[in-house]
């Protein structure tokens, strides 16, 4: 793949700056049969073969955990090699390993400079070879793009003139090359502005009307030297200005300098979270919405799931939610786009990850990702906070829900697309996770004490708290019990002997039901055990028991007995009540609330707590003019003021968990574990009047799975189901007993 071809730099720091390295090669005068390129950085790179670009992909070679492993992409360039003289010529920016990540300005985490190694391999018709590989005769030189960064954004001056560097030095990077794992990232939509104004301070604003990932694209024809400043935001404040205080350092900021003919500029090595774009200067007055175009990035996933329905804010809901899966599946699954983070966040990539693998098919993209988490856990079995790790100071948590993703990521994709090695792959990542928790702490069979994150952004501990007031030793010791199960499920699914994590199953669930729970409910209250960080810690100094995410988990993760479970549904829904039918939940409980509800005799409440327009609520945003998922439930409040700057995204994807109920409950579309990816499907709707109609889809290896139901004259219900061909379903109609269906195309 890259033979003979060996790490080159810059004899010169490049700073900030993206150099290009260079190679004039000779084609020999013989019939050349195929021509290959492959290429990695250290920093993120675009390869060009005389003057035009290689390939369509984005910020290549990707995020992976760059210390273990670095991807490789290999490209077919046979038609843009000629005879005679060719150029290779390959730029490199700083990218997710050399620039600014995981908060501010703390950047160099992986290394303080870019490297390239790169091979390009003629063959020819004769049964030759050669190859031009990256070494030290290769040249660097200058480029126009003067600086580059993930965070801060990228500065392009055309008028800069190219100047050489010298020759590239040798450079030594410890870390493994692989073929290309994960998807390729690459430019999707081009969106046209929907509106260019002024605002009240006069700032000249561009709408795009869409809250996205990716960049925008300028085409201008100025006066040499004339500038543009570009800034990124997703919401204007309250009297319409432009906003983004909530990026924190990350500046977002393109800077282009014309070179007096038409340019067309858009950056070649970062990307923005936005909707809305401010010329902070400009050449002229005004700007032609003509002559800009959002383009959307991310992760070229095929789509898969497809739903619309009768009521407009749940279409609206769908369509942010699938904003808000575009928009951090690039490449790595991400808590956020836009401020200086934009990390692969585990606790959001879980929670969210049932509802991605119906919309998209995202078997490949988590393939490279679990690796990373794999190769990123502990001897000990923890998984942190993040994967790619890229915070150097603060949070090194190893938190219940987010180290989870160990587990529920692999058996959730296992359910979606069936890929036994996959899984199989999985298991020593899932078994190290168990037995983290199994060792951790002072009781063997429950999780208590630790540094959690909680339940996240929970509304029920005072407006100002970060974390709810769930006791996080319950939450803990309740996702100890569900990931053990969901092992012992992989384990059995691959054939294997799952005794011991059996036993262990439950002695975890009985512990727990000893520890937190008496006469069937969840005891009111339990110590603070968990480290809490300064500025960050409870407003309480007691963590409750006796909660809506606390019911949730209990209901849902089976941690109670049959007999028990009428009470507790009636409590949760008492609690749901009180509070104004709306929800209190934060990052733990919210995924699991509508299942927990409907699963306990109370769909009615789940379909109450969907429709809710107040705050808390999913259609709160929506009626706000939301076009991807909050982080916050408020995140704009009532009275158009912000709930903070500090923590505050307008695209945080992980309150669309809720899809997988919609999907999976309300149209009723739900795969077998015994016979995953489809190949039996259960089909249970539950038609509400409150939707009008619901129409849902997804695309299988097998074909289309879709459930349309309707209403008819005097509240009948119509269902039109078609189930593909190598499939079975077991149909259950609500009041109805369970049918078997064949494939084929059925009408009720
Ligand atoms: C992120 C979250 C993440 C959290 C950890 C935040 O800064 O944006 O989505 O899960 O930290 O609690």
């Amino acid at each position: 793949m890259l033979k003979n071809a060996c790490w080159i730099t810059s004899p010169r720091d490049a700073g900030e700056a993206a150099y290009r390295y260079r190679k004039t090669f000779t084609v020999a005068g013989k019939p050349l049969k195929k021509a290959t390129l492959s290429a990695s950085s250290v920093g993120v790179y675009v390869a060009e073969l005389n003057g035009a670009r290689v390939g369509d992909a984005v910020l290549a070679p990707g995020w992976t955990s760059y210390k273990h492993r670095i991807q490789v992409q290999t490209y077919d360039v046979t038609d843009m090699i000629r005879a005679g003289k060719n150029q290779l010529s390959i730029g490199v920016g700083q990218g997710w390993a050399v620039g600014c990540i995981g908060y501010g300005r703390d950047n160099h985490y992986t290394a303080d400079h870019v490297s390239l190694i790169a091979a390009l391999t003629l063959t020819y018709t004769d049964g030759t070879a050669e190859t031009v590989a990256t070494g030290e005769d290769w040249e660097v030189e200058t480029s126009p793009i003067l600086s580059t960064d993930i965070y801060m954004g990228e500065t392009v001056d055309l008028t800069a003139p190219v100047k050489t560097v010298g020759h590239a030095v040798k450079d030594s990077v410890k870390t493994r090359l692989i073929p290309q794992v994960g998807e390729w990232i690459r430019e999707q939509e081009r969106i046209a502005p929907i509106a260019v104004f002024r605002t009240p301070k006069n700032e000249l604003v561009v709408d795009f009307g869409q809250n996205m990932t990716g960049y925008v694209e300028l085409k201008i024809h100025a006066p040499r030297g004339a500038r543009i400043v570009m800034h990124h935001g997703e919401v204007l404040d309250r009297d319409g200005n432009f906003y983004n205080a909530n990026y924190r350092s990350s500046k977002s900021e393109n800077v282009y300098i014309c070179s007096g003919d038409d340019d067309v500029f858009k950056p070649t090595y970062t990307f923005q979270g936005f909707r809305y774009i401010h010329l902070v200067e400009f050449p002229y007055d005004t700007v032609d919405p003509a002559s800009l175009r959002a383009i959307a990035v991310h992760s070229d996933m095929k789509r898969t799931g497809h739903f619309v329905c009768g009521n407009e804010k749940i279409n609206q809901l769908y369509h942010n939610i699938i904003w808000g899966q575009k928009s951090n599946y690039l490449d790595i699954p991400t808590d956020c786009p836009q401020r200086d983070e934009r990390l692969g966040w585990t606790g959001d990539t879980q929670v969210f990850c049932r509802t991605g693998a119906i919309n998209y098919n995202t078997a490949k993209f988590f393939r490279k990702w679990m690796g990373d988490v794999a190769l990123e856990q502990t001897p000990e079995g923890a998984v942190k906070g993040v994967v790619p790790a890229a915070l150097k100071r603060g949070d090194t948590r190893i938190s219940a829900a987010w180290g989870d993703v160990a587990c529920v990521v692999p058996w959730e994709i296992y359910l979606a697309f069936g890929d036994k090695a996959d899984l199989r792959r999985c298991i020593p990542t899932m078994k190290k996770w168990v037995e983290y928790m199994h060792h951790t702490g002072p009781a063997e069979f429950l999780w208590l004490g630790g540094m959690h994150y909680g339940d996240w952004l929970a509304m029920d501990a005072g407006e100002d708290s970060y974390v709810g007031a769930t006791s996080n030793d319950l939450i803990a010791s309740a996702f100890f019990a569900y990931s053990t199960s969901l092992l012992v499920k992989a384990g059995e699914a691959l054939g294997m002997d799952m005794t011991e994590y059996r036993t262990l199953y439950r002695n975890v669930r009985q512990a727990f039901r000893d520890y937190f729970m008496e006469n069937g409910m969840p005891k009111a209250e339990f110590p603070l055990t968990e480290v809490t960080r300064p500025g960050h810690a409870p407003v309480d100094t007691v963590r409750r028991g006796v909660t809506q995410t606390a019911l949730t988990l209990i209901l849902h993760f089976d941690l109670c007995e049959e007999n028990e479970r009428p009470a507790l549904a009636a409590k949760l829904v008492e609690l749901i009540r009180e509070n104004g039918n709306r929800m209190t939940t934060g990052f733990v409980g919210t995924p699991y609330l509508l299942h927990a509800l409907s699963e306990n005799g109370y769909t009615d409440v789940a379909y109450t707590l969907l429709m809710q327009e107040q705050n808390p609520s999913w259609l709160y945003s929506v009626c706000h003019g939301a076009t991807t998922m909050w982080e916050h439930w408020n995140s704009l409040k009532e009275d158009g003021s912000f709930w903070s700057t500090d923590m505050n995204s307008f695209n945080h994807y992980a309150y669309g968990a809720v899809f997988d109920w919609i999907f999976g409950v309300a149209c009723g579309i739900k795969t077998d574990p015994d016979a995953p990816a489809y190949r039996h499907i259960n089909i249970a709707p539950h038609p509400d009047r409150c939707l009008g109609f619901a129409d849902a889809s997804i695309d299988t290896a097998y074909g289309t799975v879709r459930v349309h139901w309707y209403y008819k004259e005097n509240d009948r219900v119509a269902y039109e189901i078609d189930i593909p061909n190598g499939t079975t379903a077991t149909l259950t109609l609500p009041g109805a007993a369970p049918v078997e269906l064949q494939a084929g195309s059925y009408l009720w």
